[in-house]
């Protein structure tokens, strides 16, 4: 999809990826939502970035999400790009798994992102097609020590985009699932954890260099574009993706 002249939803817009994707579309020429629970900075970024319109919500709330949809709908008339962004980290042992921490990342990371499709498929449908764009991790394609609460989480997510695309595709609406490395953003400081942390190793650390924010943004609209099924933030992942070994 061309997204000039389009309009899009970005969940998680007041920092890190979703700030860069959202910064991303309206230079290319789309009208963007700006999405999280961060009413004053959605507004003042805003007043910055041209056609776009803060929306606050908060993305655990069924309820919420629902009235967020509407409002971007009533305020742009249609929707045709929604990037389901927003999003937070829960380190844990399995064995330690707090379950109501557990349910909470499964209402933001999972549920809703389903919702919001939910939502917007209709308008879409209505309108003769759309794109959809679920931001998964690279964790969901690995097994790391702690990181089974995030990482299944994101990987549900990665089949549920992968089937929706199958049910979708005779609508043309693209559904397409992203999966980007350790970008420099907040999420190491904002993932909740329960399991001790030194501060020195909350600065993101992996085999690779860390992305920018702005790389992964690319990767995002790269995916709208192509409508491709799975956007890999590099090419090493998709080995991965098979259950081989980093190269
Ligand atoms: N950074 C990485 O290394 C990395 C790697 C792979 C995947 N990801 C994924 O990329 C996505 C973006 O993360 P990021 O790296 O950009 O992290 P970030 O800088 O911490 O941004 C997270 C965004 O999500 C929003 N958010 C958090 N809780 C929310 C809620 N309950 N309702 C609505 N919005 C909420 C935050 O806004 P408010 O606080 O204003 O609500 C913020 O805009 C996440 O889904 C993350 O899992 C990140």
């Amino acid at each position: 999809m061309d997204v000039k002249d389009k309009t899009a939803i970005v969940t998680g817009a007041s920092s890190g990826i979703g700030l860069s994707t959202a910064r991303l579309l309206s230079k290319m020429g789309a009208k963007v939502a700006l999405v999280s629970r961060s009413k004053e900075k959605l507004e003042k970024l805003s007043s910055e970035i041209p056609n776009s319109i803060a929306v606050q919500a908060d993305m655990s709330r069924v309820f919420e999400v629902k009235r967020m949809v509407k409002e971007v709908n009533d305020r742009f008339g249609k929707i045709d790009i929604l990037v389901n962004n927003a999003g937070i980290g829960y380190d844990a042992l399995a064995e330690k798994i707090d379950v109501d921490t557990f349910h909470y990342i499964f209402d933001l990371d999972l549920v809703g992102p389903l919702a919001a499709m939910q939502q917007v498929i209709p308008h879409m449908r209505k309108q003769g097609g759309g794109a959809i764009i679920n931001i998964s991790s690279a964790v969901a394609l690995m097994t790391l020590p702690n990181n089974a609460p995030y990482a299944s989480i994101k990987r549900a997510l990665a089949v549920l985009t992968l089937t929706a695309r199958e049910e979708l595709k005779n609508d043309n609406i693209t559904v397409s699932v992203v999966y980007p490395y350790i970008t420099l953003t907040d999420f190491e400081r904002n993932t909740i954890r329960d399991v001790p942390v030194p501060e020195s190793e909350l600065e993101p650390h992996g085999p690779f260099p860390p992305d920018s924010a702005d790389y992964a943004a690319q990767k995002i609209v790269e995916g709208i574009e192509s409508g491709e099924a799975e956007i890999f933030a590099h090419d090493w992942l998709k080995n991965r993706a098979r259950g081989n070994p980093p190269q």
